[in-house]
């Protein structure tokens, strides 16, 4: 692949392949690259697990490792995205991994044909977060072996949230039963095509899978965070200690994380047997040396 920027990238196969090649490199694979290649991580949006992850899935491959620092780079001065790329090009980064707080902020970018360093989303705005989405597979199909007829449940805050998108589509297509709860204002009906919106309290106890997501404060509207109770909210919305005593044995619960303890989940949750939390973060050095393999691979370092 020339990039990756969407989970919509990924038919069945392809999703399983990288999956497969991901695990390979946590049972110890090694690859010999052909080249020196040089990775760029440039983050437009904060991050802990993303950026590191990538970074160490960067100098496990072999790969330099260049630095990039949004805050004092010459975007401030104006300079755009597409430049910003052209420029760190010509200097001989061959991949680009990016999170950037505009939607969609790849497609620009794409449709210029001349751009011919390798691209990664690690996220973009409200769009998709497809390494995130990888890694949660990853750690589904380690658990149960399989995705078909799987029960997966999303609940929180969908509407602003890149990993729901993403997760929801892959799971759709790898044959599991997608459900989604959570504040019915903060649904998004355009993911209604993927599953359907039920109870929290209802669906929990027939789950396979709960994947619990953040309170995204920072995209939320002024009126929704002067609203914004944490005791309302995990009321009715959270993964609390008694609603988890209603899960199936073999249920897991994951997030992809930071994670508000006490308010979209318990403290005692997030280590709990349940819990994959820690489990996805490591799985996720993995699939993302699997997806930088495959840039290599098109850019004949590989
Ligand atoms: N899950 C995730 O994207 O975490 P970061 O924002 O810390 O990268």
């Amino acid at each position: 692949q020339a990039n990756i920027v969407s989970i919509a990238q990924f038919d069945q196969a392809d999703a399983l392949d990288l999956i497969q090649e991901a695990q390979e490199f946590k049972a110890g694979k090694q690859i010999q690259l052909k080249k020196p290649a040089y990775a760029m991580n440039l983050f437009f949006e904060d991050s802990t697990r993303t950026k590191t992850s990538f970074q160490m899935a960067e100098k496990k491959l072999g790969m330099q490792v260049l630095n990039f620092n949004a805050a004092t780079s010459s975007v401030n001065k104006g300079e755009s995205l597409y430049d910003t790329l052209k420029t760190v090009e010509a200097i001989g980064v061959n991949v680009a991994v990016i999170r950037h707080p505009q939607t969609d902020y790849y497609q620009p970018l794409l449709s210029k044909s001349n751009l011919k360093i390798g691209l990664v989303n690690a996220g973009d705005g409200q769009g998709q977060h497809p390494s995130q989405c990888l890694l949660d597979m990853m750690t589904i199909q380690e658990q149960f072996h399989h995705f078909e007829g799987l029960r997966v449940l999303i609940n929180g805050d969908i509407r602003h949230s890149r990993v729901a998108r993403s997760n929801a589509q892959l799971l759709a297509k790898l044959g599991a039963q997608v459900y989604f709860s959570g504040p019915k204002d903060w649904f998004d009906p355009q993911l209604a095509q993927f599953g359907e919106y039920g109870d929290f309290d209802q669906l929990l106890a027939h789950m396979d899978v709960i994947n619990i997501l953040r309170v995204q404060h920072e995209r939320l509207s002024g009126e929704d965070n002067a609203h914004f109770s944490e005791e309302s909210y995990r009321a009715a919305y959270g993964l609390t200690q008694e609603r988890a005593a209603r899960l199936k044995p073999a249920a897991i619960i994951i997030h992809p994380a930071p994670v508000n303890r006490g308010v979209e989940i318990d403290d005692d949750l997030v280590e709990s047997k349940h819990s994959r939390i820690f489990k996805q973060m490591e799985n996720g050095v993995f699939v993302r040396m699997a997806m930088l393999s495959r840039i290599l691979r098109y850019q004949n370092c590989l």
